[in-house]
């Protein structure tokens, strides 16, 4: 390896979350800037509407399957996505109270403690393909919907999901292909998000694949990472309900001002790596339209894409602020019929668990030839006496 210099450590870089410092080696994703997500090399436009099953390929090994590779692998998916019964009692045993993201963390440990195997390849595996299970059985339990129809994963990974859900209204044929899209955008992104940053640091510990993941749960379950796109939907919500269903862009925008005066949050719009509109919130304002575009909550969301980067730009500190996939993944998954916001991180932490839990695997096992990364343990600068910090 060679002594190249990447990035200066100045001052100026520390206590600010680490923000851009290079750590390591992703395999598996790539966040450009400007052009934003790539799966091993592809764009993530096209691969929104593949399935899911030769999306988790592509990350896992690292190349496109074949048709006869892609079938295999399915089968395999198949083969380990059986969950003991004893896991889904235990989770249904769970406390119905807080955030749904503690019961998906609890989950986690139960499956590792009743079925983990102790192999982070395995376990990687076997958790990509049970976590439609796990998830839907968290979701029934504590929605109070009842234990929901048995798992029947012949019928696809996110079919099977999506067939799991006991949605009082029953559950309709758009909603999977929404909940496809958004999983599969949600796989991965990069190696420094916090959430496979966590998973992957309390890895380094030698902690195993499910308690590495339960704690990278816990760090998604915040509002700055998550739970952001839940804000979103209560935010586009409110302006609907403000303005109605009828708003003008001319009205939204105004809207915008008054709540940047009075110090309001505006949700949606940034993002700690991208300076354009998030390649994912493209895709899903393309459905939008395409699919929902009468209903009025995706009314107001598509006024907002179109005047919140401009009224944000008002002020001279903010540059570069684009809608972000939040912005209009919740409003999606609303208007397509899972109008459940609080379910919203569970679903985008399910879709994360291929992508932390392949990127430990790296960590684990291929990093640096193999022998694995050692324990994270970067240098904090004692800063309590002046006279020994620096
Ligand atoms: C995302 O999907 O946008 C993230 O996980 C946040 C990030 O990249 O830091």
């Amino acid at each position: 390896m060679d002594s190249e210099v990447l990035f200066t450590v100045t001052r100026e870089c520390l206590d600010t979350g680490l923000r851009g410092y290079p750590v390591g080696y992703c395999t598996t994703s790539y966040v450009h800037p400007h052009l934003g997500l790539f799966y091993v090399g592809r764009p993530i436009s096209e691969l929104a509407y593949k399935e899911a099953e030769e999306v988790i390929y592509l990350l896992y090994y690292g190349k496109e399957g074949s048709k006869s590779e892609i079938e295999q692998f399915k089968n395999e998916l198949v083969k380990r996505a059986h969950v003991d019964s004893r896991v889904l009692e235990q989770i249904r045993l769970l406390p119905r109270v807080g955030q749904p993201m503690k019961l998906f963390a609890a989950s986690l440990l139960i499956e590792g403690m009743l079925e983990g195997v102790g192999d982070y390849r395995e376990d990687c595996l076997n958790l990509i393909a049970r976590a439609p299970t796990l998830v839907a059985c968290l979701i029934n339990h504590h929605a109070g919907w009842g234990e929901g129809p048995k798992s029947r994963p012949e019928l696809g990974y996110i079919e099977n999901f999506v067939a799991q859900l006991a949605l009082p209204g029953g559950v309709n044929k758009d909603l999977a292909t929404a909940m496809k899209i958004f999983n599969i955008l949600h796989y991965d992104h990069g190696g420094g998000n916090l959430s496979t940053f966590v998973g992957k640091a309390v890895a380094s510990g030698l902690e195993d694949m499910h308690g590495s993941m339960s704690a990278a749960m816990s760090a998604l379950a915040g509002h700055r990472h998550g739970r952001a796109n839940q804000d979103c939907l209560e935010f586009v919500e409110k302006v609907l309900q403000e303005l109605g269903e009828n708003a003008t862009a001319g009205q939204v925008e105004n809207l915008l001002r008054e709540k940047l005066a009075k110090g309001d949050l505006i949700y949606g719009f940034g993002h700690a790596v991208l300076r354009v509109e998030d390649p994912r919130a493209a895709i899903f304002y393309d459905l939008a339209v395409k699919k929902y575009e009468a209903a009025p909550i995706v009314k107001i969301a598509l006024l907002l894409r179109l005047v919140g980067p401009k009224v944000l730009a008002e002020n001279p500190k903010i540059h570069d602020i684009h809608p972000n996939v939040d912005a209009i993944s919740s409003v999606v998954l609303k208007a397509a019929g899972f109008d459940y916001p609080h379910y919203f991180a569970v679903l985008f932490g399910m879709a994360r668990v291929v992508g932390i839990s392949r990127q430990i695997v790296y960590e684990r096992l291929e990093a640096r030839g193999g022998k694995g990364t050692p324990i994270v343990r970067p240098k904090y600068l004692y800063a309590g006496d002046e006279t020994v910090s620096g």
